[in-house]
């Protein structure tokens, strides 16, 4: 091995890349640094401390998301000394707001912070509270936000920020008053706020949540299907999460392209419309100007019928209207079916113009 690009890691020699972190590194060989500030994606910030390592020669331990790996570095994982920063760190963490509201939390179960305190053994609020609590803002159409139980870690200023570049949110006031705030500190209704909600998704605890988090299926009781946004034609990958065969969530899939984890409103916010009460669920046929119920069998036929009728007696006076907020595969299969069924090349797409 090129000695030159050698890092050793809980006594592993393990190859590295110029610019590569020690998580990087690590994660690449399956060597488990847990985080909690760190986005995939977005400029390290160091914030939380929560993947914490030691490394041989250094006088305290290291944030391995911001530290570069370098020739011959020994690096120790989970020590002792390890082990007990990171608890600190979560007490510390747990004493900043109302996490011993863990029963009644939306987010409870998909909690980040929850999880680290299990696995360290922290002890719940350890410090003493500082005392400064902001009231949860309700107003917004689709995002609650509850800064009692809000960290500081900075990934939805980073998703916002370095993610969708909205630029919306970012750090105010300072010391124990720091609060994420939106331009003037005004509600994100208020602000420039687009939101698409990336904030929601990459928020490791309860203090960004769904408008209506209370009244729903907490998300790790939901089962994740994955799908395609139907709203455009980008294609977005994402997962519906259901329970009782009802939509309660939509996440983003990291793992997949186009988007990469990364929705729009409509994607993410936009699906009351599955279990509408208004929704058609069988077809219409109109009829001295009334539309009437039929069966699929009756509605397919009767457009069969009438397709071959009015195609047969003139060409090109059937055409195809298709749509951007069906698949690609979908539209393939629409232009084909107007070409090669009705023989015509009267096929059109709302999103053309
Ligand atoms: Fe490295 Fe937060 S994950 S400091």
């Amino acid at each position: 091995m090129d000695k030159e690009k050698i890092i050793v890691i809980d006594g592993r020699e393990l190859r590295f890349s110029d610019g590569e972190t020690i998580l990087e590194v690590a994660k690449r060989n399956h060597i488990d640094i847990p985080t909690l500030c760190h986005l995939k994606g977005a400029t390290p910030t160091g914030a939380c401390r929560v993947c914490v390592v030691e490394v041989e020669g250094a006088r305290n331990l290291m944030a391995s998301c911001t530290v570069p790996a370098a020739p011959n570095m020994v690096v120790r994982t989970e020590t002792p000394e390890v082990i007990r920063s990171r608890r600190m760190t979560i007490e510390l963490m747990l004493t900043s707001g109302n996490h011993e509201d863990c029963l009644v939390c939306p987010a409870s179960g998909d909690c980040r912070l929850q999880e680290l305190a299990f696995r360290y053994k922290a002890k719940g609020a350890t410090f003493q509270d500082t005392g400064v609590k902001y009231p949860m803002e309700t107003v917004n159409p689709f995002i609650l936000r509850d800064f009692s139980k809000c960290v500081l870690c900075g990934r939805c200023v980073q998703a916002c920020n370095d993610v969708q570049v909205n630029e919306a949110i970012d750090f105010g006031y300072r010391g124990a008053a720091t609060k994420i705030v939106a331009k003037g500190d005004l509600p994100l209704k208020d602000s420039d706020c687009v939101f698409c909600g990336e904030c929601v998704q990459v928020c490791p605890v309860g203090a960004l949540v769904p408008k209506n988090a209370f009244k729903i299926p907490r998300i790790s009781e939901t089962t994740p299907v994955k799908t395609t946004c139907s709203y455009c034609g980008v294609g977005c990958q994402m997962n519906l999460h259901v329970k009782n065969n009802r939509i309660w969530h939509v996440t983003g899939c990291e793992e997949s392209a186009p988007n990469h984890g990364s929705l729009c409103v409509k994607g993410r916010f936009g699906f009351d419309f599955v279990a509408s009460d208004r929704r058609l669920t069988r077809p219409l046929i109109k009829e001295n100007g009334e539309f009437r119920e039929a069966s699929w069998d009756e509605a397919l036929d009767l457009t069969a019928r009438r397709l071959k009728e009015i195609s047969g007696e003139h060409a090109d006076a059937a055409g195809v209207l298709t749509s951007a907020r069906i698949t690609n595969e979908e539209n393939y299969i629409a232009q084909k079916f107007a070409r090669a069924v009705l023989k015509t090349n009267n096929v059109d797409h709302c999103a053309r113009l």
